[in-house]
């Protein structure tokens, strides 16, 4: 059953779980993309998961997005911020309205970063989280207690819009910081391939 609908700040689909085992998946989708773009994803690799998907609110042109950029890979900083938080808060109070556990963020892109952005201001509100094709999203990154999160995060080797440099700085950033980090570097480019599918879904397997 789906279930999409702009009653909380953020426009989102949710769908209830049958798998009382399974943590929910919080999607964050990438830019261009929108609240219904990971549900088939998030069905294949946590079957019978709550699957929280909110539509990122800003606009780039017809885009959405989670948070604003000034370039490719220049993010504002300001806007990031308050965005991560009021994404916060929506994660909440779906919680009380879904009546659902801290769910597991699984993030493409855009969706990755501001997973990112969440563990590192707002950690209480995930369980862990899957970050898929990301990078840092500060340049000086707060500090924050992820003792007890688990993080995968996916690179593809030839991805030209996120630098091994990059995603490397945001695995070392979260380990530094106590998150229990498993950074895989795949032969892939930016999109997602078959082995981010069967490494995604073993790694949810074990939260
Ligand atoms: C971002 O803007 O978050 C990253 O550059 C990835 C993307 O293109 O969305």
């Amino acid at each position: 059953m789906l279930d999409a609908v702009a009653t909380t700040a953020f426009i989102h689909a949710f769908e209830p779980g049958t798998d009382s085992a399974r943590k929910p998946l919080l999607l964050l989708h990438g830019t261009g993309g929108n609240e219904h773009d990971l549900l088939p994803l998030g069905r294949m690799v946590a079957p019978g998961a709550a699957l929280l998907s909110p539509r990122g609110q800003v606009l780039e042109g017809t885009m959405p997005r989670f948070f604003r950029r000034l370039a490719e890979g220049v993010f504002d900083a300001a806007d990031l911020r308050r965005r991560t938080h009021e994404l916060a808060d929506f994660i909440g109070d779906a919680r009380r309205r879904y009546d659902l556990a801290a769910p597991i963020a699984v993030g493409f892109s855009n969706g990755a970063n501001i997973a990112a952005s969440l563990l590192l201001l707002r950690p209480e509100v995930l369980a862990g989280a899957a970050l898929l094709r990301a990078m840092s999203p500060f340049k000086e990154p707060p500090q924050a207690d992820l003792a007890g999160k688990r993080v995968l995060m996916l690179s593809g080797a030839q991805d030209p819009i996120i630098p091994a440099t990059d995603a490397a700085r945001l695995a070392a950033t979260l380990t530094g910081n106590g998150a229990t980090v498993e950074h895989r570097i795949l032969p892939a480019g930016h999109g997602l391939s078959q082995a981010d599918i069967g490494l995604l879904s073993a790694w949810l397997d074990q939260a």
